[in-house]
C-alpha cells in the first residue's frame, strides 16, 4: 500500500520572516493526528534550517529543491547532500523542469545526483514531464520513458522502491492548466509499467508517483483519486497555509 505523499515546492519564494509565518500557519492548519498522508515541505536553501527547527516534533518532513553531487570542495554556490542532512532534510527534489530549462540539467546529471542522494540517505523526488510541443507531437510517452530510464540508470531495485517520481507536464506548471485526471493517470500508468519492466512489478507497485502542475484545492481530490496517482508536488498553491492544508485534506482516505 503506497502512502499518499504531498510535497510543497516553494521554489524561489519566502524570505526568513515569511518562512516563519507560513510554517506557523501550516502548524495551525494541519491535522497532525491524521497519519494517512505524508507531508513534505521544500523551502529554499536559506529557509531550510528555520523551517526544520519549527517543524521539529511534527510529522512534516523537510526537503530541498536541488543539491550538488559532491560531498564538499571548491564548488562555489553549491550545496552538498551532507549539508542538507545536517539541517534535517530527508528529501531532495531533482530535475525539476525549471532546473532543466534554466540551469541545463539533463537526465544524466539528475541520475548522478539521484545516486548521490540515495547513497547519502536522502530520498530523491525525481521530476519528469513533457513540454507542450512534445505533447502536441504525440511523443509524450517517448519523452517520459527516456527521462525515467535515464534518471534511474544503475539505481538498484531496493533504492528505486524508496524514491518518488513526480510526473509534471511542463505545460501545466504555473500555467493554471492542469492535466485532466485521465491524462495524468495515463502517464502515471506508463511510468509504473516501465518501472515494472526495468525492475519487477513488485518494485513498481511500491514506487510513489506524484502528479505536479497547477494542483489546487479545487482539482486535488479528483487527481488524487486515480489509481496510479499517489500524491502531488504542489507549487503555487503551497505558498498559502490554507490552500496547502486543503490539498493535503483531499488526499486523506
Ligand atoms: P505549480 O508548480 O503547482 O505552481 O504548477 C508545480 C511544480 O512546479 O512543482
Amino acid at each position: 500500500m503506497r502512502t499518499k505523499t504531498i510535497a510543497g515546492n516553494w521554489k524561489m519564494f519566502k524570505n526568513f520572516q515569511q518562512t516563519e509565518d507560513l510554517i506557523n500557519g501550516l502548524k495551525k492548519a494541519l491535522d497532525f493526528t491524521d497519519k494517512s498522508v505524508k507531508v513534505i515541505v521544500c523551502p529554499p536553501f536559506t529557509s531550510l534550517a528555520l523551517a526544520g527547527s519549527l517543524l521539529k516534533e511534527t510529522p512534516v518532513a523537510l526537503g530541498a529543491q536541488n543539491m550538488y553531487f559532491e560531498d564538499e570542495g571548491a564548488f562555489t554556490g553549491e550545496i552538498s547532500p551532507g549539508m542538507l542532512k545536517s539541517v534535517g532534510c530527508e528529501y531532495v527534489i531533482l530535475g525539476h523542469s525549471e532546473r532543466r530549462l534554466y540551469f541545463h540539467e539533463t537526465n544524466e546529471s539528475v541520475n548522478t545526483k539521484a545516486k548521490k542522494a540515495l547513497a547519502s540517505g536522502l530520498i530523491p523526488i525525481v521530476c519528469v514531464g513533457e513540454t507542450l510541443e512534445e505533447r502536441e507531437k504525440n511523443i509524450t510517452d517517448l519523452i517520459v520513458s527516456t527521462q525515467v530510464r535515464g534518471c534511474l540508470k544503475e539505481i538498484s531495485a531496493a533504492d528505486v522502491e524508496r524514491i518518488i517520481i513526480a510526473y509534471e507536464p511542463v505545460w501545466a506548471i504555473g500555467t493554471g492548466k492542469t492535466a485532466t485526471p485521465q491524462q495524468a493517470e495515463e502517464v502515471h500508468l506508463l511510468i509504473r509499467k516501465l518501472v515494472g519492466q526495468l525492475y519487477s512489478w513488485a518494485t513498481a507497485e511500491k514506487v510513489v508517483i506524484q502528479y505536479g502542475g497547477s494542483v489546487k484545492p479545487e482539482n486535488a481530490k479528483e487527481l488524487l483519486s486515480q489509481p496510479n496517482i499517489d500524491g502531488a508536488l504542489v507549487g503555487g498553491a503551497c505558498l498559502k497555509a490554507d490552500s496547502f492544508a486543503s490539498i493535503i485534506k483531499s488526499a486523506t482516505a
